[in-house]
């Protein structure tokens, strides 16, 4: 029977996992803290850790679980920066999971954009204590207005369906523009420049680190909305907070944040935060977080949960695993259909 150490459990990870491992007869052992250089030694024995994206898998890390007898870390959603894949190459095996609902994402940067425009957190606030006042409530019509999509992958594409369903002008801005999308494709600037709305759907990398600065926003219209599902550092924190306080952006609204890995997923009700930043955009009236929640829908959970176990059942069997990545894969022995290594 395969044994698996499950780190950084949260109680909603749990149903659609042991579902499937009653069905392929996995054994799972779960941990609520996170895999780092304290906790690897809980692994020992284990066939397969699966991890998370606030996991730390340093080369310390990696070699506790191999001498422990992992053979496989099967990470449970799509990105893996935290990995140190040199450190695993030959030694470990590792899977993600590279897409499980693009709608999940799409829909709760609508929800985010709705909320943003209509003020629903404002008014769900003032409901609760029966302040039944409509004054500083005024939204706008998202119909004929101009929605900015940056990236046009999975989840823009979808985003960008979506705007289209409430009569906006969708236009968009990729490196690599898809030909079957009907939106009209534009430079950042040009997008930047006209949009009502814009959202990002871009990857985080060293070209859009900071896509969303002082100067971009100095571009933009007076009153823009900013939607991130994306990563945080897309935007510059600080320049954001600049452009709330100086009114130039009408509302922002953020499922994730530069420096969100030592607080989201986690109650902080009780601590005192030591990022100024983020308790000054919080206490803004026109600025929404969420705690990295885009994809937290029972269609993901359900589609993560199933494309892990497979991965692992692969691995089971010996088999070629179909969403192993390492360090190399562009000259691995994946090209020949075998394993990384
Ligand atoms: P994808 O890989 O399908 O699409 C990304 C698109 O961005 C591609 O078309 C690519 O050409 C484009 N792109 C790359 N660099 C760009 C740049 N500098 N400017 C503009 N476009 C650029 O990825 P997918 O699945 O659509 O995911 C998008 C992002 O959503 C992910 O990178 C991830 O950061 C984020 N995400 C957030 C989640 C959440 O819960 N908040 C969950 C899943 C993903």
């Amino acid at each position: 029977m395969i044994t698996i150490a499950f780190f950084d459990t949260k109680p909603y990870d749990r149903p659609h996992f042991d579902e499937r491992a009653a069905m392929m007869g996995f054994s799972i052992t779960y941990y609520e803290s996170k895999l780092n250089e304290k906790t690897a030694s809980l692994a020992q024995g284990f066939d397969v850790v699966c991890a998370f994206v606030n996991d730390s898998i340093t080369e310390a890390v990696i070699d506790t679980l191999y001498d422990g007898g992992v053979r496989l870390i099967a990470m449970r959603c799509a990105g893996y920066n935290n990995i140190d894949f040199k450190a695993a190459f030959g030694k470990i095996h590792i899977v993600r999971v590279p897409a499980y609902s693009p709608h999940a994402v799409a829909e709760h940067a609508m929800a985010l954009l709705l909320s943003a425009v209509r003020h629903i957190h404002k008014s769900y606030a003032r409901t609760r204590e029966f302040n039944f006042s409509l004054n500083g409530l005024v939204g706008f019509d998202l119909r004929g207005k101009t929605v900015g999509v940056v990236g046009t992958g999975k989840i823009g594409r979808v985003f960008c369906s979506i705007c289209k369903g409430f009569g906006m002008r969708v236009l968009a801005y990729d490196p690599y523009p898809a030909p079957d999308l009907d939106v009209e494709y534009c430079s950042f600037e040009q997008l930047a420049k006209e949009s009502d709305v814009i959202s990002l759907h871009c990857p985080l990398t060293e070209e859009s680190l900071h896509l969303i600065n002082r100067e971009s926003i100095r571009e933009m219209k007076d009153g823009v909305v900013i939607i991130n599902t994306s990563r945080g550092a897309l935007i510059d924190s600080q320049a954001l907070l600049e452009g709330i306080r100086s009114k130039k952006i009408g509302s922002a609204a953020l499922d994730v944040y530069e420096e969100e890995a030592e607080l989201f997923y986690e109650d902080q009700s009780t601590t005192i935060l030591s990022d100024d930043v983020l308790m000054l955009l919080i206490s803004m009236p026109n600025v929404l977080v969420t705690s990295h929640q885009a994809f937290l829908t029972e269609e993901a959970l359900s589609n993560i949960a199933e494309t892990t176990m497979r991965s692992i059942d692969e691995f089971g069997r010996g088999d070629v695993m179909e969403h192993e990545i390492c360090y190399r894969c562009d000259s691995c022995h994946k090209s020949e259909g075998k394993r990384c290594f």
